[in-house]
């Protein structure tokens, strides 16, 4: 039987919660081959012990997997820009996972802020460019406390960088609706942007039957909620796609609906896949945090191991739940815990797989 060895961090505030809840639905789903799960116990609690988030030689550990499956990092009373860049960031971009796909999808049964809005509007995925950009870690700071103190983050955009994402996207489109929106702010920021623009227009030669559209991010951002129906491939850098799919997962019902998977396509280091959402402290510990984000985390980690059959089954669950039942957690208008529904989603795997 095939076996995959997982790599789990769960991490800090809901994200043991949610990777947790995720776990249990995947194992149900996993026919044919088998998923063996192994905790490491890194993030912020490591931190306060050992004063970094992962053991020195924690890259090398997590090369041995064949994927990741991580919850959230991020607490309150430790400096979120250690935590991440010592942790979560480096993962992304020592392994050069330079595709952060984020799908943003109504599912039936859920219901929008954008009241008028239904499942057929609301059907995009984000390529957000995932190793370098905005996220580039590139600056310093001089003077600190004093009046002249300055502090200076470089955007590192490169032509290669700029062109594999692209051309991801572009082959994406041509998979889907053949429409992709490429989201820069060339107009206030001339270099970088202008050449992201040229290298989109460049890749764009090659995929003619795919339509371009050019959007500045500020107006796509009222797009993605006046006109989400806009909106099929979306490719974005660092930064932007963070924050667009921020309000993608809001569009789609929640932070806690959103899923990402961290990738690269030659699959020559583990994918980290995760739910969009942080480690939220507000409700941690509290059995409120919605898990679908995380589950749908692990349909992608499914699809990505080339397990198509059990990833389909679980998003199969997911939107059967979803639509024909009201078991949900607070945010969706439920009272279920976390546990509670991957319970059901995990009971609705079991039923759809048991024949006749
Ligand atoms: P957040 O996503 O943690 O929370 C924002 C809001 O969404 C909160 O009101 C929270 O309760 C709600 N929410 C989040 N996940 C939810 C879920 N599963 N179910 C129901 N509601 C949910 O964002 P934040 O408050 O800006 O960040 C908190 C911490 O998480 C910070 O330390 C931040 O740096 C970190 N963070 C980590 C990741 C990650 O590890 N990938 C992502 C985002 C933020
Ligand atoms: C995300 C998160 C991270 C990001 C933070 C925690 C560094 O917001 O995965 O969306 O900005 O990439
Ligand atoms: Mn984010």
């Amino acid at each position: 039987m095939k076996e995959y060895r997982i790599a789990v961090i769960g991490g800090d505030g809901v994200g043991p919660e949610v990777v947790a809840a995720g776990m249990g639905v995947l194992e149900v789903a996993a026919s044919g081959f088998r998923l063996n799960w192994e905790h490491l116990p890194w993030g912020s609690d490591y931190y306060q012990a050992h004063g970094v988030m992962m053991p020195a030689d924690g890259l090398a550990v997590l090369e041995g997997f064949d994927a990741i499956y991580l919850g959230a990092v991020g607490r309150p009373d430790v400096p979120d820009h250690l935590t991440l860049w010592g942790l979560l960031l480096p993962i992304r971009q020592r392994f050069d996972l330079y595709l952060n796909v984020r799908p943003v999808r109504l599912l039936p049964g859920v219901l929008s802020p954008l009241r008028d809005r239904g499942p057929a509007d609301i059907d995009m995925v984000v390529i957000r460019e995932n190793s370098e950009g905005e996220y580039a870690g590139v600056g310093g700071r001089a003077h600190a406390g004093h009046a002249a103190e300055v502090g200076i983050q470089v955007d590192v955009f490169t032509r290669t960088g700029v062109e594999r994402v692209a051309r991801y996207a572009f082959e994406l489109a041509r998979s889907r609706r053949r429409k992709l929106a490429s989201i820069t702010k060339s107009n206030a920021s001339p270099h970088h942007f202008v050449m992201w623009d040229e290298i989109v227009e460049q890749v764009h030669r090659d995929y003619p039957d795919v339509h371009l559209d050019r959007i500045l991010v500020d107006a796509a951002a009222a797009y993605m909620i006046s006109a989400p129906d806009r909106f099929d491939v979306v490719v974005a850098s660092n930064l932007f796609g963070d924050i667009l799919t921020d309000i993608g997962a809001v569009i789609q019902g929640g932070m806690g609906m959103a899923a990402s998977a961290n990738i690269t396509p030659d699959r020559s280091k583990p994918g980290m896949f995760e739910p969009v959402h942080g480690s939220a402290p507000d409700i941690a510990g509290t059995g409120r945090a919605n898990p679908i984000g995380a589950v749908w985390a692990g349909a992608m980690m499914l699809d990505h191991l080339c397990e198509s059959a059990a990833s389909r089954a679980v998003l199969k669950a997911m939107a059967e739940v979803l639509a024909t039942t009201r078991i949900r957690t607070p945010d969706l208008g439920g009272t279920a815990t976390t546990s509670e529904v991957g319970q059901e989603l995990e009971r609705a795997v079991r039923t759809a797989s048991t024949p006749g």
